[in-house]
């Protein structure tokens, strides 16, 4: 059995006092869900606080991106993993889309990131998706399972046991589209074939894929009712710790 994990995604939203006040409104709200592991991810600046003041909760603290170097020198306005690590983190999203599209992530840099992540002993949070003109052209299928290939190539059996996947069709990242759950089982299990196919059926087994794009409360039990999604990875729902919990607390 496979632990749904649901993630929220604040991107670059609150100032330092909003996150800590949302976390700790968020931590009694989601205390006693037992069902899956649960995670935030602030900006860089609040990362530390935030992890503080959740220290002994069931919430986890995610950093949104971090260095493909692992390191330390001179790369000005880079964070690298094991200083995500140091300010509480136990988790990292990368390859978010929105880095891809406006911020030069590439599949490369995917997997090096993911890598030096590992290395750090946090969990990485892979995305990725297919955009609206991808989808249109036939080619969703190809473009997610070539991000999956590059993104965790040379990655060994254990390293596979610190990813977790998220799949975020970018046609349905805050545009209230969400994916059906029909697109979303079929998506997840392209996925699962194409890591059985690249690291074996035990690691396609065990790993735990996410969907994201405009999930809600009102969506998140139908998503889930899907056999190959594992939990969700939440936007603008998340930055409530009201509509976040009812994600959190889908059952
Ligand atoms: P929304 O839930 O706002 O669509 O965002 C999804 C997302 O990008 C999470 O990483």
């Amino acid at each position: 059995m496979r632990k749904p994990v649901i993630a929220g995604n604040w991107k670059m939203y609150k100032l330092l006092n909003e996150a800590v006040d949302t976390a700790l409104a968020l931590k009694p709200v989601v205390a006693n869900a037992n069902h899956c592991d649960v995670v935030i991810a602030p900006v860089f600046t609040a990362l530390k606080n935030v992890s503080s003041r959740l220290e002994g909760s069931n919430v986890k603290v995610a950093a949104q991106d971090c260095a493909a170097e692992a390191k330390h020198g001179a790369h000005t306005g880079e964070i690298a993993a094991d200083m995500i690590k140091d300010a509480g983190c136990s988790h990292v999203i990368i390859g978010h889309s929105e880095r891809r599209q406006h911020y030069g992530e590439t599949d490369a840099s995917v997997n090096a990131k993911t890598k030096s992540a590992i290395q750090a002993g946090l969990i990485a949070i892979v995305c990725v998706g297919e955009t609206l003109d991808q989808r249109e052209a036939g080619s969703a299928d190809d473009v997610v399972k070539s991000q999956i290939i590059k993104g965790l190539d040379g990655l060994t059996v254990a390293d596979t046991e610190r990813i977790i996947i998220a799949y975020e069709p970018v046609w349905a990242i805050g545009t209230g589209k969400t994916a059906t759950p029909e697109q979303a089982q079929e998506m997840h299990g392209v996925i699962r074939q194409t890591v059985a196919e690249a690291h074996g059926n035990e690691v396609a087994e065990r790993v735990r894929i996410l969907y994201g794009g405009s999930v809600k409360p009102d969506n998140i039990v139908e998503l889930m009712s899907q056999e190959d999604v594992d939990g969700a990875l939440v936007g603008g729902a998340s930055l409530e710790a009201e509509s976040f919990a009812k994600i959190v607390n889908y059952r």
